[in-house]
């Protein structure tokens, strides 16, 4: 433990001096801009991409990022990934175990269960808000106007930071750091995952690095903000409501001062 705090307290140290030329000439924090589905006031997730996204999680990214805060039935669930219950049954049983305290050991995982947490040395951050801690591209030239009309971001953030590595790696104080062009600061302790062919999509789509990127970052903006189109369709329909309010009291408003305002110019 004590190791390990050194380790990255000479780390951050490292980072923050710029002790190595080449550690400190990494600048991060680069994002383009990806147009996905769900962008927008309309915009509605793809059903057919956040499947292929869960299916690069589950075979890459599960091996280091826990999903501890997503309910495994909510892939079946309205809004979900369009599954059937009895598919998600045997696809959890079948891939996860759930260490259940009622009996004090390991099961096959339930449809009730969360998706496990993943802890422990050389482990990621938790996945599930990932998308909602993260901003995208601030562009055109840096106004955010982007992001005002189209959400913040966060999917676009880990899009960009999946194929953001440049090849170049770094030890520092035993510990081999990852250039990568989206993270902030430059260099990130978490190794370039995605290659050409990786995974095998059931809907014959091809598996390059950018497409398995992009799925996994829908699939990842659905963990964080599943009710996003149940959200965005009563917003609308909030607002329709308030205009035909808004015209109600318009014309109510006119009716109500007409005596009035015509009384007023027959006394001028
Ligand atoms: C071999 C382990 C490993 C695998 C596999 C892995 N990651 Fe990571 N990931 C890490 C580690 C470690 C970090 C922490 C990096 C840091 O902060 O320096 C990280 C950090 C991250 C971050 C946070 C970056 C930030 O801005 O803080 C995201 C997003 C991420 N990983 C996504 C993914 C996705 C998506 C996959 C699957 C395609 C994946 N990771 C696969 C180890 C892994």
């Amino acid at each position: 433990m004590i190791r390990k705090l050194t380790l990255t307290a000479v780390t951050a140290a490292t980072l923050a001096f710029g002790g190595t030329a080449a550690v400190a000439a990494g600048e991060g924090g680069h994002i383009e801009d990806i147009a996905f589905s769900f962008e927008g006031p309309f915009g509605t997730y793809d059903e057919a991409q956040l499947q292929r996204g869960l299916k690069v999680y589950d075979q890459v990214c599960r091996a280091c990022h826990g999903l501890q805060y997503v309910p495994i039935r909510s892939l079946y669930e309205p809004g979900g990934l369009g599954y059937s219950e009895d598919e998600v049954r045997a696809w959890a049983a079948e891939n996860y175990e759930v260490y259940d305290d009622t009996i004090d050991d390991w099961r096959p995982a339930l449809p009730r269960d969360n998706f496990p947490a993943v802890t422990g040395e050389g482990m990621g951050p938790d996945l599930s808000l990932m998308a909602k801690a993260r901003a995208g591209f601030h562009g055109p030239a840096g106004t955010g106007i982007n992001q005002l009309v189209k959400g913040m971001g966060g999917a676009e953030y880990i899009a960009n930071f999946l194929t953001g590595f440049t090849g170049e790696e770094n030890e520092v104080a035993g510990q081999y750091l990852y250039e990568n062009t989206a993270f902030e600061g430059g260099w990130v302790s978490m190794a370039p995952q995605l290659f050409d062919g990786l995974v095998e999509y059931d809907d014959g789509t091809e598996a390059t690095p950018e497409q398995m990127a992009e799925d996994v970052a829908a699939f990842l903006m659905w963990t964080a903000e599943p009710k996003m189109m149940a959200r965005k369709q009563a917003g609308f329909v909030g607002v329709i409501m308030l205009v035909i309010l808004a015209s109600l009291l318009y014309l109510t408003n006119k009716k109500l001062w007409a005596p009035h305002k015509y009384g007023k110019e027959m006394d001028l």
